[in-house]
């Protein structure tokens, strides 16, 4: 049998076992074993770790030379699979015991581990900073090569006094078991805003010093972080999903409504500003293509040769197509072989299209019509035919 997935807890509270931390994460932990994971706290004040003198050797060597408690508890907390930094608030911030194991941890914060498993922030106070000190947990969190799924947040006016503590129950087991899936699924979030500022400053600082950060650096090489932000958190920016012809074509036909006040659904006053001359009399979609002609632009079409084919649905069922060549359009019934673009659409919404009554890119783009071909010879259709 497979060893089972682990969650590390890292407590920051002096009161091991009773204390409000405590008891929080012994609600993250009945969720969490029932999932099958194991969870082990860790009580800092049960073990000796010194302060950081800020030698900076674990930045130009690669690791602390401190002889104490950090190095074994540091390494179960990156062997983890799953990780929670937990503090009670005190004085608006993480306790000393947490913040003397975040700054022993100094060498862990320049050299990024791209290993994205989730963790969790814990934070309780008497009233006031709780908040702010899961913010800073999860942010930090990060140091230990996680991202944070979540915070569990509590105000205790005593010893499990907890407000609300059924709400920080059913708050600590829905967080329990989201951390289990995300392990289990390898979930990712968004890169955000702070892991391209914690990149940006990070790189610089490592890079100007590297004289002096040497392990740093050779680390940041090694793994390719300064190849780019998407190196860095392990995600490519996915390709462009609109060509920029058809861009450039929707943007023109935009302003072109835009400057003709044509209805767009919820603009009702759009609507009555429009041209009421330019609207088409025909009152059924057959009569409307057959006129197309009439309202033909020859100077749109100097070297175009296209067919337009419509296949009309609902109230009126045919298809035909409009021919453009050499300048001249033309209309026939029935169907062409190899037509450049076909507009399958329910006369209906051809028709209020064609009035004006909702704009066509609307319609396009909520699929009230559908296209098969070149969808920039769509966007023509207005200039060809006197829009
Ligand atoms: C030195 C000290 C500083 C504290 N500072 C704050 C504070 O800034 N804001 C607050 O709301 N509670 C503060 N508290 C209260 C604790 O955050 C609160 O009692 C918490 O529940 C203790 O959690 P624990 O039992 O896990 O240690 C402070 C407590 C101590 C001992």
């Amino acid at each position: 049998m497979s060893k089972p997935k682990k969650a590390v807890a890292i407590n920051g509270s002096p009161h091991a076992g009773l204390g409000n931390t405590s008891q929080m994460l012994a609600m993250l932990r009945r969720h969490v074993e029932k999932e099958g994971f194991e969870f082990e706290e860790i009580f800092l004040s049960q073990h000796k770790i010194v302060y950081c003198i800020g030698c900076a050797v674990c930045i130009e060597k690669g690791s602390c030379w401190i002889k104490d408690d950090y190095k074994s508890l540091s390494r179960k907390v990156l062997e983890a699979h799953a990780i929670i930094l937990a503090s009670p608030v005190y004085f608006f911030n993480v306790t000393a015991q947490m913040k003397t194991f975040l700054d022993r941890s100094l060498t862990y914060g320049h050299k990024p581990r791209r290993t994205w498993k989730p963790g969790l922030a814990v934070s309780v106070s008497a009233g006031s900073g709780e908040t702010s000190v899961a913010e800073y947990l999860k942010y930090v969190i990060r140091t230990f090569g996680a991202f944070p799924v979540g915070a569990l947040t509590a105000i205790a006016v005593g010893p499990g006094e907890f407000v609300g503590k059924e709400a920080v129950e059913t708050r600590a087991a829905d967080l329990a078991r989201d951390l289990v899936k995300a392990v289990e699924e390898g979930r990712r979030y968004p890169a955000t805003d702070l892991d391209l500022r914690f990149w940006q400053f990070m790189g610089y600082l490592v890079s100007e010093n590297r004289e002096f950060m040497k392990s740093d650096y050779e680390h940041w090489q090694k793994m390719g972080l300064y190849d780019g932000f998407e190196a860095y958190v392990g995600q490519t920016p996915a390709p462009p999903s609109m060509d920029p012809g058809v861009r450039e074509a929707w943007i023109e036909e935009m302003m072109q409504e835009q400057k003709e006040g044509v209805f767009i659904p919820g603009e009702p006053e759009a609507a009555m500003k429009s041209d009421a001359s330019a609207i088409p009399s025909e009152t059924t979609v057959f009569e409307l293509l057959k006129s197309m002609p009439q309202r033909f632009n020859p100077r749109e079409a100097e070297g175009l040769k296209v067919t337009y084919q419509f296949e009309v649905s609902g109230d009126e069922q045919f298809t035909a197509h409009i021919r453009i060549a050499d300048q001249e359009a033309t209309f026939h019934e029935g169907a062409v072989e190899n037509p450049d673009v076909v507009i399958k659409t329910p006369a209906k919404v051809w028709l209020a299209v064609a009035r004006g009554e909702i704009s066509g890119r609307w319609a396009f783009m909520t699929r009230k019509y559908k296209i098969k071909g070149d969808i920039t010879l769509l966007m023509k259709i207005r200039s060809l035919f006197g829009g």
